[in-house]
């Protein structure tokens, strides 16, 4: 059994249909219900839905044989994965976004909110800027509105939701979209099935571009 930790929600949909069209169906997941493992003994695959922020632990820890997180849970966690192929889906940007006309005066350390603590650090380290962080869990627009930071490091996708509630990019710095990871210790074993997978999935990416 290959064992697959699918990030749940939206992006997990459109997840689940590449890897059925992969050869690796499990028709059992679109029942409509709260069950979290489906399994199909014909195609060798075991599915399971996990937060997208925890995809990563799954297969870090071998849980999971494989798995699909976003390059933001990658480059914030640096989990000990292999990343195998990148999947093209789920693309946005990682950006630094402020009121509209914030200027940076550079007076005192720039407060930053943000669920991504070591991306936003590592970005602000590379251009010298002090930063205080301010590490929040979602609706990160809402700090600069109420002026609890002066700018936010987030995931921009349409920009919709920044249009609204009256913030603009500052700067867009990493594009972002859906990777295939794998367990490194597991890929040993279940590396034909884990590769057969990947090469499927990559003529399927290739092809729907
Ligand atoms: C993400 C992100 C932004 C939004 C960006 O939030 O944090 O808020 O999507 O998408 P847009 O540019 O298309 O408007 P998510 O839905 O993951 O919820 P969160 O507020 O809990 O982070």
């Amino acid at each position: 059994m290959l064992n697959v930790a699918l990030p749940k929600g939206r992006l997990g949909e459109k997840v689940y249909d590449l890897f059925e069209k992969a050869g690796f169906g499990c028709p059992s997941i679109k029942e409509n219900n709260r069950k979290l493992v489906f399994e199909n003994e014909e195609t060798g695959v075991r599915y399971f839905w996990v937060k997208p922020s925890d995809v990563a632990i799954y297969v870090e820890r071998g849980a999971a044989d494989v798995g699909v997180a976003g390059k933001d849970i990658l480059l914030e966690y640096r989990p000990d994965v292999y990343e195998l192929l990148d999947l093209k889906i789920g693309n946005c940007h990682m950006a630094v976004a402020a009121k509209a006309g914030f200027k940076d005066e550079r007076k005192r350390a720039l407060k930053v909110a943000t669920k991504f603590t070591n991306i936003a650090k590592g970005y602000y380290a590379e251009r010298g800027r002090d930063i205080d962080i301010i590490h929040l869990n979602g609706s990160i627009e809402l700090a600069p509105i109420l002026g609890l930071s002066d700018v936010i490091v987030d995931i921009v996708e349409t920009g919709a939701t920044l249009r609204e509630n009256k913030l603009e990019v500052v700067e867009k710095f990493v594009p972002i979209s859906a990777r295939l990871i794998a367990n490194k210790a597991n890929f040993k074993f279940k590396g034909q099935i884990v590769e057969r997978l990947k090469q499927e999935l990559a003529a399927l990416t290739e092809k729907e571009i």
